[in-house]
C-alpha cells in the first residue's frame, strides 16, 4: 500500500477515475475547502452548548483533519444522540436544504442513516436510484454530478467504487460533498461513528489500544480509522494474514501482527472487518473455513483481549467467516450501538459542513 503522498496511476477508461487507492497529502485542496462560516443556526435550534467554529465545506476523508476538528464533530454528534433518542426527533437547522444520496455501490447502513439524519435536520432528501438512472445508459459520473448540481442541492453524499471519486466531484459541484466510501480509500463518517462509540464506552480515545483485524488491504474503514485513532492518540494494531496486510502499513503509524494470538493481548477494542471480496482480484485466503480457523473472532480469542474490551464491526458481517455469532451478539459487542451513532454522526457532519460552507 502506498503511504502519505503517493500518487494513483490506474484510471478507469469509462468514468476517467483512479482505480487504485488514492492517497492525497494532508491539507491538499482536493480534500477540503476552508471558508468562513458567517451563518449560525437559529436560536431555537442552536446547539445545547457553544461549539468552536468549524470551517470545512466538504468531508472527503479523515486524513488531514485535526484532533480539534474531530473533537468538534464528536461533541456535536453527542448532542444529536439525545435528539435521536427523544420522542420528537426533528430539528430545523437545515430546513429547506436539499440532500442528494448518490450511491453507486450497495449500502444498508450508510445510505439509510444519511437519509434519516437529513430528515431529522429538516432537509428534503432525494435517494438517487442509480440502478434506474441514466448511468445505466452510459452517462459518466461527472455528467451525473453536474446534472444533479444544476438542481441546486446543498449536500451531495457519494459512494463509489473508485478511490478519489468524491474528491473529484467536490471540485466540480457548488454544494458540499461527503464521501460515503470511495473504493479502498476512505469512509470518514464510519470512522467518526466508530470513534463516538469508543468514546462513549471508555470516556476517551487517547491511550486505548485498538486492534483492527481482517482484510486491511481492501478496507476503507481500516484506513479512515487508522488516521482518526492515530490523530486522537490511540495505539493502533492491525492483524491480518500477510496476503491482506499491505507492505509498508507501518508507515501509517500502526503495529502489524500476522496472528490473532499475538495481536489481541492487551487490547481495549477489537474491530473486525469483512473480507472485501468485491474489491479482490484473485484469491487472498485459501478458503473461508481456514480463514475463520486462524482469524475468526471466537470466545477463546476474545479472552486474550482486556476483560472489559469491546467488539466492533462496521457491518455487513459475515458470521462464521470473520466473527462467531456468539461474539457478534454477545455482551461485549457494540455493533448495533455503532449503527445508532451513525445517524448522530451524520447529523453532526451535515450541520457542521453547512455552517462551514457559509450556507
Ligand atoms: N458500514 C457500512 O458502510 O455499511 P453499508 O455498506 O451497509 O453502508
Amino acid at each position: 500500500m502506498p503511504h502519505h503522498g503517493a500518487a494513483f496511476t490506474l484510471i478507469c477508461a469509462r468514468c476517467n477515475l483512479p482505480l487504485a487507492p488514492l492517497i492525497v497529502p494532508p491539507y491538499s485542496p482536493l480534500l477540503m475547502t476552508r471558508e468562513p462560516s458567517p451563518s449560525r443556526p437559529s436560536e431555537t435550534d442552536a446547539p445545547a452548548f457553544q461549539l468552536p467554529e468549524f470551517g470545512l465545506k466538504h468531508l472527503l476523508g479523515i486524513e488531514g483533519l485535526t484532533p480539534r476538528e474531530i473533537d468538534h464533530l464528536l461533541d456535536r454528534a453527542e448532542t444529536m444522540v439525545a435528539i435521536s433518542r427523544a420522542v420528537e426527533k426533528k430539528r430545523h437547522t437545515l430546513s429547506g436544504r436539499t440532500l442528494i444520496n448518490l450511491f453507486f455501490e450497495n449500502s444498508t447502513r450508510t445510505q439509510s442513516s444519511f437519509e434519516i439524519a437529513g430528515k431529522r435536520l429538516g432537509m428534503d432528501v432525494v435517494n438517487m436510484a442509480v440502478a434506474q438512472s441514466s448511468v445505466k445508459k452510459g452517462e459518466t459520473l461527472l455528467d451525473t454530478a453536474l446534472t444533479l448540481n444544476a438542481m441546486q442541492p446543498d449536500l451531495l453524499v457519494v459512494r463509489h467504487s473508485a478511490a478519489g471519486a468524491a474528491a473529484l466531484l467536490a471540485q466540480q459541484v457548488d454544494c458540499s460533498v461527503i464521501n460515503a466510501g470511495d473504493g479502498a480509500h476512505e469512509h470518514p463518517t464510519q470512522a467518526l461513528l466508530d470513534a463516538l462509540t469508543i468514546r462513549r464506552q471508555f470516556g476517551r480515545i487517547e491511550g486505548l489500544t485498538v486492534a483492527i483485524c481482517g482484510d486491511i488491504a481492501h478496507s476503507r474503514v481500516a484506513r479512515s480509522n487508522i488516521h482518526l485513532l492515530n490523530a486522537m492518540g490511540a495505539r493502533v494494531r492491525v492483524i491480518a494474514p500477510s496476503t491482506l496486510l499491505p507492505s509498508g502499513i507501518e508507515h501509517l503509524g500502526v503495529e502489524a501482527f500476522r496472528s490473532m494470538e499475538k495481536g489481541l493481548p492487551g487490547c481495549d477494542v477489537v474491530m473486525m472487518l469483512r473480507l472485501q471480496v468485491e474489491r479482490m482480484e484473485g484469491a487472498f485466503v485459501p478458503s473461508l473455513r481456514e480463514y475463520y480457523r486462524f482469524y475468526g473472532l471466537n470466545a477463546k480469542r476474545m479472552k486474550l483481549a482486556k476483560k472489559d474490551a469491546i467488539v466492533m464491526h462496521p457491518a455487513p458481517m459475515n458470521r462464521g467467516v470473520e466473527i462467531a455469532s456468539s461474539i457478534a451478539d454477545g455482551v461485549q459487542s457494540v455493533i448495533f450501538e455503532q449503527v445508532e451513532m451513525g445517524v448522530a454522526v451524520r447529523m453532526a457532519v451535515m450541520e457542521a459542513l453547512q455552517e462551514g460552507a457559509g450556507a
